[in-house]
């Protein structure tokens, strides 16, 4: 297996590795700790049935449903990721972390892009939150210790994609605003603007102005993040517990393709 990395701190290419086969133990260690170390994994010329992207996802653990695919007409593990000309948006096209509005958001996403956009672009940015949180002063980063923020999934499902809510309405829950990894045991910035809208115990004009510069921090900080561009069959696998993702829509009138299966993590994001 081959790792090359694509930034310094976030991202890096895997060669090496035929997804669509079993995983030994060694190559499957190889992956883990690659995901713990790069955060994002890009896969190349990979060919996938639906079933073994899933199994690699099931590697991981359960698979997740996501909270929009409750009409149940298709595969509840897979999301379908498309875009065409007829298109009224494009999903994922802001800064975000996937479903933080669930009580136990995906710790991971992999998306399988099939058909890139003839015209180019279509590209995907990822944001490292362990370095958005390093880089903020020791005294901001006291004041932010043991804050609480509520994510709710209404901002993005129903006020940008326009969608009926589920019976009862969809996920609501709290985070810390700054969260420890389960497994690295590294501190991140937990906050994004898919999904927070607002942070407990602060007057609704303190947490507005709080929320405002840390989500532009890591909105026009080019240093975090890495750029992933597509070619047909690539499988990007991101860790949503330290990153951030923003697919930019810069190919209409033209079409792109994908299917993410996502995972769903096995603890609620902690201090
Ligand atoms: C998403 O999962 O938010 C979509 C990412 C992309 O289409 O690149």
């Amino acid at each position: 297996m081959e790792i090359t990395p694509l930034t310094p701190h976030l991202g890096a290419e895997i060669r090496g590795v035929d997804l669509s086969a079993p995983l030994d133990n060694e190559t499957f260690s190889g992956i883990h700790q690659a995901f713990l170390d790069w955060s994002v994994l890009v896969f190349r010329d990979q060919d996938l049935s639906r079933d073994q992207h899933k199994d690699f996802g099931r590697k991981f653990g359960k698979l997740h449903t996501h909270p929009m695919n409750h009409q149940g007409d298709g595969d509840d593990e897979i999301l379908l990721v498309k875009t065409t000309k007829d298109s009224a948006y494009t999903a994922g096209n802001g800064w975000h972390t996937d479903v933080t509005c669930d009580e136990y958001p995906p710790m991971g996403s992999m998306l399988y892009i099939k058909e890139v956009p003839g015209s180019g672009g279509g590209d995907t940015l990822y944001a490292n939150m362990y370095l958005a949180y390093e880089m903020l002063s020791e005294t901001m980063k006291d004041m932010l210790d043991g804050l609480v923020a509520v994510h709710d999934g209404a901002i993005p499902y129903v006020g940008a994609y326009m969608s009926t809510p589920p019976e009862g309405g969809y996920p609501r829950h709290e985070h810390p605003v700054v969260a420890t990894h389960p497994e690295t045991g590294r501190k991140l910035l937990y906050v994004n603007s898919g999904f927070t809208s607002h942070i407990k115990d602060l007057t609704p004009q303190e947490s507005k102005a709080l929320l405002t510069f840390l989500l532009h921090h890591i909105a026009t900080t080019p240093r975090l993040t890495c750029r992933v561009a597509w070619e047909p069959n690539t499988l990007t696998f991101w860790d949503n517990r330290c990153t951030q993702h923003h697919a930019i829509w810069d190919y209409y009138p033209n079409s792109r393709y994908g299917e993410r299966v996502s995972i769903v993590a096995a603890e609620r994001p902690a201090a």
